[in-house]
């Protein structure tokens, strides 16, 4: 593998390759990318932006988890940077239109904790629906309260999910298997899975549904989506869940809910304000009230998850470096590989600018460079190109192909 900065002369090979990873991520996938013999440096904590530009200096594939920022700053200081792991959901850490611009790809692992999400959304729905949070409490102050009153199976009730995407949908089929009706709203078309309904409107879903729990992406729109007006509009004794987004809920108006007994329980695992530190103070309008269970964000925290997550992105990771492979890449456009295994191939990030195909075609052909496959995919302003070649190209072609106006990065992979 070798990178346009300034040209490409030669060939890396795989023991040549340097990995940098950070933040304590799971040593899974650390051990799949040595397997594939690159050198690999792993550390337990962030790093600062100066830190992180000293670090990097030679690095050609970064992994971090959600505190370390990857900056203009940062990626200008890498010229071998090649791709960035984000082992976690989020890239919001990452500069990504930065990124882009270089030709640098990001991965991360948008489903490796869906499975826990939704385990912790089921436990959380049948102990507010025994009321086993107050009881376990009672329990722990020496009060000994053997009482059904309050307490339900959830077996025929009406689960409403809020948002069915992979978490929601996930949830549907398991709260399903436990007896419940499942309904469900999304602003998208999706197809609903067993026996689930969809709803036309939040307005149905709320009248309709014993539980309600949200399951909404981050968009901007969704600040404030659940408030007074919403709670009003659920049915008396209702449960309610947020294990998605902490600015889409209005907290003061849900405590009032839950003190009037309008809403008779609440599941949170997400906030509009959370503490930035392990161990800083957690202030918020819900504390101190019965039958609410409150989580510090952990709902995809799980060693399973993790351990997926490290052995995910370090697969996508090494599918970038070594063969060209962008599948579900976060920013750039996306090519399927059926396997790791190269003979020679090239792969070229470009501008999306009509005719840069024929141009990159024209070139090798002139240098009588025989195009064994080609796949093109284009993503926005970008278009990236995998050309298999019968052999290893030389350094003039590399130049020439370096040197097009709409070449952003280029590699020769084997
Ligand atoms: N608590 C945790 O630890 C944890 C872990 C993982 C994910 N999450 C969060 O859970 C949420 C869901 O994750 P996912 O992987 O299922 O995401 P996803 O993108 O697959 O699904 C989100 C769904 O919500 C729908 N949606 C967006 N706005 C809506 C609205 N206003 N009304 C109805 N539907 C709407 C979208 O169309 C989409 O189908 C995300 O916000 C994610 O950040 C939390």
């Amino acid at each position: 593998m070798t990178t346009t900065d300034p040209f490409p002369t030669s060939l890396l090979g795989d023991e040549d390759v340097r990995v940098l990873l950070l933040e304590n991520i799971h040593i899974d996938g650390a051990d799949f990318l040595r397997g594939k013999g690159y050198q690999v440096e792993t550390r337990d904590g962030a790093l600062g932006e100066d830190e992180l530009i000293e670090a990097i200096q030679g690095v050609h594939l970064l992994g971090i988890r959600s505190t370390t920022y990857i900056t203009e700053k940062v990626l200008d200081a890498a010229p071998d940077l090649i791709a960035i792991g984000a082992f976690c959901i989020g890239t919001n850490q990452i500069d990504l239109p930065a990124a882009t611009e270089r030709g640098i790809a990001v991965f991360n692992a948008p489903y490796s904790n869906t499975r826990s999400v939704v385990e912790l959304a089921i436990a959380e729905i049948i102990s507010l629906a025994r009321r086993l949070h107050e009881k376990s409490t009672d329990m722990h102050n020496g009060v000994w309260n053997k009482s059904a009153a309050g307490s339900h199976e959830v077996r025929g009730r009406t689960l409403g999910i809020v948002g069915y995407g992979n978490i929601g949908s996930q949830l549907s089929v398991i709260a399903e298997a436990l007896g419940f009706k499942v309904v469900f709203y999304d602003i998208d078309d999706k197809l609903a899975l067993g026996n689930a309904k969809r709803c036309s409107t939040i307005e149905e879903l709320l009248q309709i549904s014993d539980v309600v729990t949200l399951h909404v992406d981050g968009r901007p729109g969704n600040a404030g989506l659940f408030g007074a007006e919403e709670m009003a509009q659920m049915k008396p004794r209702s449960l309610f869940l947020n294990l998605s987004r902490g600015i889409a809920v209005d907290t003061a108006a849900l405590r009032q809910h839950i003190e009037s007994g309008h809403i008779a329980g609440a599941a949170l695992d997400v906030f509009p304000v959370e503490p930035k530190r392990q161990g800083d103070p957690f202030e918020s309008d819900l504390r101190g009230l019965p039958n609410v269970i409150l989580t510090p964000h952990v709902g995809g925290s799980t060693e399973e998850a993790q351990q997926d997550i490290g052995r995910f992105v370090a697969s996508k990771l090494r599918s970038y470096a070594s063969a060209g492979g962008t599948s579900l890449s976060v920013n750039l456009p996306e090519i399927n590989l059926p396997s790791d295994a190269t003979k020679h191939r090239l792969a070229l990030v470009h501008r999306n600018h009509p005719g840069v195909l024929a141009r990159i075609n024209g070139l090798l052909g002139e240098h009588e460079v025989n195009i064994e496959a080609q796949s093109l995919s284009t993503r926005g302003e970008l278009g990236y190109v995998l050309t298999d070649v019968a052999a290893e190209v030389g350094p003039d072609v590399l130049k020439e192909l370096a040197g097009l106006p709409e070449t952003v990065r280029l590699r020769q992979l084997s």
